[in-house]
């Protein structure tokens, strides 16, 4: 085993800026169980020729010994997002003052682990500290506050984040874009400030446009395509894309493959950046067969698609999930349980990175 982890690390680290930042530490905490069938889920992506399986994680959740033991296992998680900690309002509370603290304990967990870090994010209409919308800021103001908090958390963490998602969330589910204090105030015009400050920031982070409902053929896919294209015209700095998935059980969409080969058509990268696959509760066995399928489509999705770079799940335990409290009545959206038990879902990853079907 020893062996099969050196070389893994090996293979991870000739991919650049998405390599982990050392050959660290695979063989720290986190042995594999005696009784483990699957040595991990990260270690089946990578076989299969991804760059990552991976997880959103916060300090929040840092209180507990048994979470901590599988998160920090390489063999499951190659990356890891911070969920909150590089938000808005935790970096830049007031103006021009940054605070790092939080968001620099998950870049330390992932340079310890050896684990490939997503910054998320630099502008977003939520999460914001009051002052960015409180002062009723003119354009030329709001241009330079973007850029400067893009550019100044990019920059904190050049050389460390391989993929960041730039923009979160910039439109509504009808195409058009979100009316939020950065397009009431700038436009379209805040996108381009945005990616630029961050290109400067760091040349070889990987820039990314982050967004749920476009992970199917339809009309809110179509607008962000042709945003994409219309910033590849203008030559603004764009690498990829970000497939949030926050997916109902039995309702995952049909067009994942279809959808993906039009985003590589426009030669970039995407990833899976948000999976969960919730189901209205209570759980019960059926749910959990049909959530293993669900998590085993999505997965497939991505194995068919060459571009499609990594997988990351907003929460690998239902412990931790934000969706209880997003989705009342809603909640086990996670592949291990609340009490880290590995459930069917766990198993329909594995499966479809070894490249089977449910
Ligand atoms: C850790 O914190 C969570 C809430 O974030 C709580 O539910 C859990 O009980 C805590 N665990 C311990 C061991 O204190
Ligand atoms: C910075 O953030 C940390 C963690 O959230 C917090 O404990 C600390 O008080 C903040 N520092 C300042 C100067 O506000
Ligand atoms: C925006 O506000 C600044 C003062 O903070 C002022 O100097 C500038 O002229 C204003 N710009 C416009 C276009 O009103
Ligand atoms: C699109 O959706 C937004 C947000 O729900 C709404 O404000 C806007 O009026 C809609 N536009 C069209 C053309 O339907």
């Amino acid at each position: 085993m020893l062996l099969t982890l050196a070389i893994l690390t090996a293979v991870v680290s000739i991919h650049g800026v998405c390599a982990v930042p050392q050959t660290a530490s695979v063989t720290n905490t986190a042995l594999p169980t005696a009784t483990a069938v699957v040595p991990g889920l990260n270690y089946l992506a990578r076989e299969a020729g991804k760059l990552y399986f991976g997880t959103a994680t916060d300090n929040s959740e840092f209180n507990e010994t048994r979470y901590q033991h599988i998160l920090n296992n390489y063999l499951h998680f190659g990356q890891i997002t911070p969920e909150n900690s590089m938000k808005w309002y935790a970096t830049e509370p007031e103006p021009g003052v940054f605070n790092f603290t939080a968001a620099n304990a998950i870049a330390d967990l992932a340079f310890r682990n050896g684990m490939i870090l997503r910054g998320h994010n630099c502008v977003w209409y939520d999460e914001l500290p009051a002052w960015v919308t409180a002062n009723n800021y003119n354009a030329s103001e709001l241009a330079y506050i973007v850029a400067n908090h893009c550019g100044t958390l990019v920059g904190h963490y050049r050389g460390h984040v391989c993929n960041w998602d730039i923009i979160n969330e910039p439109l509504n589910d009808n195409g058009t874009f979100r009316q939020d204090v950065f397009y009431d105030t700038l436009g379209e015009s805040y996108i381009p400030i945005a990616l630029r400050a961050a290109r400067a920031a760091d040349p070889n982070a990987k820039l990314y446009i982050n967004d749920y409902n476009i992970e199917g053929v339809g009309v809110k896919s179509t607008a962000l395509q042709n945003l994409i294209k219309q910033l590849q015209a203008d030559d603004v700095p764009i690498d990829g894309v970000g497939f949030e998935s926050h997916f109902i059980v039995g309702e995952v969409p049909t067009t994942l493959v279809e959808n993906m080969q039009a985003y590589a058509a426009l030669g970039l990268e995407f990833a899976i950046t948000e999976l969960d696959i919730r189901m209205e509760l209570p759980e019960t066995p059926e749910l959990l067969e049909q959530q293993k399928t669900d998590f085993n489509t999505v997965i497939h999705a991505c194995m068919s698609v060459p571009q499609c770079v990594g997988v990351t799940v907003w929460d690998w335990t239902d412990k931790f999930s934000w969706i209880p409290s997003s989705f009342p009545g809603y909640g086990a959206a996670c592949p291990w349980s609340s009490d880290y038990v590995r459930k069917p879902a766990f198993d329909g990853i594995a499966i479809g990175f070894e490249g089977g079907t449910i």
